[in-house]
């Protein structure tokens, strides 16, 4: 098709979202906007995006070749999380649909709930607040919840992206904690002085850290990266965190390593099967599970959104967006 620059645009917000955050966008653009906090179902999505070029979308929607080829008119897909999973991105090249991500905004917020995560499941503060509000603590006792510790101990990282670097500097410089990483990429060597962090392989960071914290995208390869084999070289009585995706984890070999006492802990921000675990991790001990909310700050959340529309806006205004997905493959 081609653009009539004379036409506003017709975009849709897929969900609910700041309302004075995408108030350009009510101005800029024909707006179709989903006041529901429900994620649309495929045929909806399908159904609102036919006509649209533009799409402002959450990691609830899925964007694939066969809602693409039902939407002959989309320019621009915004996804307004920094992971873009959920989008099928050669699909969209493939068809001259611009995508792009949110970057940069979420990095401290995430790095700072990676932390608590960490500190949470470390020291199982998760399952003591439980065992408390049940009822159950009748005295003070020497081991009750005695765990391992955080500050002095080495932390794995895998996946040492800027969300990776936050979390370790906070645990270098805050808790005095040696930092390995793992990374597809190994960091230049400016990067690797400045974050303070060693690279090892995966197996040698697995087998040489006390706790090891997962901060990388899905992608098929990475699928999962941690299943049985990976558990069993982790050290008895470490801690496994996922701030990445749920994909990266085999779920029933992490409740397996967790109930036989060989993983110490566990923290997920994210699991498969969103927004429903998989039953083995909820029976699973020394289990810390949140819903996604590692980049849950307002502040945060109203600048993914925000960095969201701009690339909407710049976009569908016929200029580059500002921060289109890396190209496939690259
Ligand atoms: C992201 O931005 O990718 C976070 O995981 C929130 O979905």
């Amino acid at each position: 098709m081609t653009h009539d620059p004379s036409r506003r645009p017709r975009v849709l917000v897929a969900r609910k979202l700041f309302d004075d955050v995408l108030q350009p966008l009510r101005e800029a653009c024909e707006l179709q906007y989903n006041e529901s906090d429900d994620s649309a179902t495929p045929q909806q999505l399908r159904a609102w995006l036919r006509d649209k070029q533009g799409a402002l979308i959450t990691g609830s929607e899925r964007i694939d070749g066969a809602l693409l080829d039902a939407c002959p008119e989309l320019r621009v897909v915004a996804t307004m999380t920094v992971g873009y999973d959920h989008v099928d991105v050669p699909a969209c090249a493939a068809r001259g649909v611009v995508v792009t991500h949110a970057p940069d905004v979420l990095d401290e917020t995430t790095a700072d709930f990676g932390m608590a995560l960490l500190l949470g499941a470390v020291r199982q503060i998760g399952a003591a607040e439980r065992y408390l509000r049940e009822g159950l603590w009748k005295r003070w006792s020497a081991e009750l919840f005695a765990g391992a510790d955080l500050h002095g101990s080495t932390l794995g990282i895998v996946g040492m992206g800027r969300i990776g670097r936050a979390v370790a500097r906070r645990a270098a410089l805050g808790l005095g904690v040696r930092i390995l990483y793992h990374n597809r990429r190994r960091l230049d060597p400016a990067l690797e002085r400045e974050s303070g962090a060693e690279y090892r392989g995966l197996d040698e960071l697995l087998r040489q850290s006390d706790h090891v914290l997962l901060a990388l995208p899905y992608s098929a390869e990475a699928r999962h990266l941690i299943g049985a084999a990976e558990l069993a070289h982790m050290r008895p009585g470490s801690t496994l965190v996922n701030i990445g995706r749920g994909g990266l984890v085999d779920e029933p070999a992490l409740a397996a390593a967790l109930h036989s006492g060989h993983l110490g802990a566990a923290g997920l921000d994210v699991f498969e099967g969103e927004p429903t675990p998989n039953p083995v991790l909820l029976d699973a001990p020394r289990l810390l599970i949140t819903p996604h909310i590692a980049s849950a700050s307002l502040p945060t959340r109203r600048a993914m959104v925000r960095l969201a529309v701009d690339n909407l806006l710049a976009v569908l205004g016929g200029g580059a967006a500002l921060t289109p997905v890396p190209a496939p493959g690259a």
